[in-house]
C-alpha cells in the first residue's frame, strides 16, 4: 500500500475528495490529507513517508524533494507546473506530471466572466459595452485559449490568434483566424487573453513592446501567472494609453498602485479562482489519482513533465 498525500493550501472541493479516494483506494493505496496549510514546515512533516504527492499551486521546493524521502511521483492537479522544482525532483529520480486540460473550462468561463463584468462597468448599474463585435486576440491557443476561443465565438466576438509552430490550420480549426506572428496579434486586436504558461521564456515577455500595439481602449486579461507581465511596462502603457484595461485572476504586485490611480481601469479576483469550479476539481483531482494508479500498476508516465 503506497501513502498518496493530497497537500493543498487551497483545497479541493469534498465531492473531489471523495471520488480521488475512490480511486485511490480501489487500486489499494491511501489517501491522505493536508488541506489548508500555512507553512512549508507543515508540508515537510507531512510528505516525509509519502510515496506520491497531488499538490495545486503549492510550492515543491528543493526542500520539499529533500523530506520525501519516500516519494516517487508529484501530480500537479491542473495545468502549469511552474510550482515545482523539476531539477530537484529529476535529481531525485521522481517523476513529475500535470493533468493537462481537465480544468481549462473552469479558467476560461472565468477569463469570459471578468471580460463581461468589466465590460459592463463591474456591474455598476451604468452604460457599459458589449463584447459582440469587438476583437479578441488569444496569446496561447492550448487547452485553455481553445475553450475561450469557442464561448468568445459564441458572444460573436471576432477571435484571432497564433501557432508558435506556424500551422495556420491549427488556428481555424479552433474557431480562431490566424496571424502569423504575437506582434500582430498584439496590433490587431483591443481584448488580449493570456493563456501562456510561466517558464523561462515568457517571465517578463509581455511588456512595452507588445502592449503598447494595443489600442488606446485595449483589454488584457490575465488567467496565467503574474510572472509573464512586466509590470514596470504595464504601469508605463496604464500612464499612456488613458482607456487601456487590466483584468487579471492573478493580482499583479503593483496592484495597490493599479487600485489607487486606476480603480475603473483594473479588476483582480480576491484570489486565484479560476479552476476554482466543482467541476474542475473533480476533474483534475481524479485525473491526478487515475494517473498515480496507473503509475504504480504499470509505471505509466503519459503525462510526465520532467
Ligand atoms: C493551473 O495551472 O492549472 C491553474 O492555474 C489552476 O491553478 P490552481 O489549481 O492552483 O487553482
Amino acid at each position: 500500500m503506497s501513502k498518496v498525500l493530497v497537500a493543498t493550501s487551497k483545497p479541493f472541493d469534498s465531492e473531489a475528495i471523495d471520488l480521488m479516494r475512490i480511486e485511490v483506494v480501489r487500486h489499494g493505496h491511501d489517501l491522505v490529507l493536508l488541506e489548508n496549510y500555512s507553512s512549508e514546515a507543515e508540508l515537510l512533516a507531512a510528505v516525509s513517508d509519502a510515496d506520491a504527492l497531488i499538490v495545486r499551486s503549492d510550492l515543491v521546493t528543493p526542500a520539499v524533494i529533500e523530506a520525501a524521502t519516500q516519494l516517487k511521483i508529484v501530480v500537479r492537479a491542473g495545468a502549469g507546473y511552474d510550482n515545482i522544482d523539476l531539477s530537484a525532483a529529476s535529481a531525485h529520480g521522481i517523476v513529475v506530471e500535470n493533468t493537462p486540460g481537465q480544468n481549462s473550462n473552469a479558467v476560461a468561463e472565468l477569463a469570459i466572466a471578468m471580460m463581461l463584468f468589466q465590460a459592463r462597468g463591474k456591474f455598476n448599474g451604468g452604460t457599459g459595452t458589449e463584447l459582440k463585435g469587438k476583437t479578441l486576440g488569444i496569446h496561447g491557443l492550448g487547452n485553455v485559449g481553445q475553450c475561450i476561443a469557442a464561448i468568445a465565438n459564441g458572444f460573436g466576438m471576432r477571435v484571432v490568434s497564433f501557432d508558435y509552430r506556424k500551422r495556420l490550420r491549427y488556428c481555424e480549426k479552433h474557431g480562431a483566424a490566424a496571424v502569423d506572428c504575437v506582434e500582430t496579434l498584439y496590433s490587431t486586436v483591443q481584448y488580449v487573453s493570456l493563456s501562456i504558461p510561466l517558464n523561462a521564456s515568457t517571465r517578463q515577455s509581455i511588456g512595452y513592446d507588445l502592449l503598447s500595439r494595443l489600442p488606446e481602449n485595449g483589454v488584457l486579461v490575465n488567467t496565467a501567472r503574474k510572472e509573464i507581465i512586466n509590470e514596470a511596462d504595464l504601469l508605463k502603457i496604464f500612464a499612456e494609453k488613458p482607456f487601456f484595461q487590466y483584468i487579471s485572476d492573478i493580482a499583479p504586485d503593483c496592484k495597490d498602485e493599479l487600485l489607487q490611480k486606476y480603480p475603473e481601469r483594473v479588476f483582480f479576483t480576491p484570489k486565484k479562482m479560476g479552476a476554482q469550479t466543482q467541476e474542475a476539481n473533480i476533474n483534475a483531482g481524479v485525473a491526478a489519482a487515475k494517473q498515480i494508479a496507473a503509475f504504480f500498476a504499470t509505471g505509466d508516465t503519459t503525462f510526465q513533465v520532467n
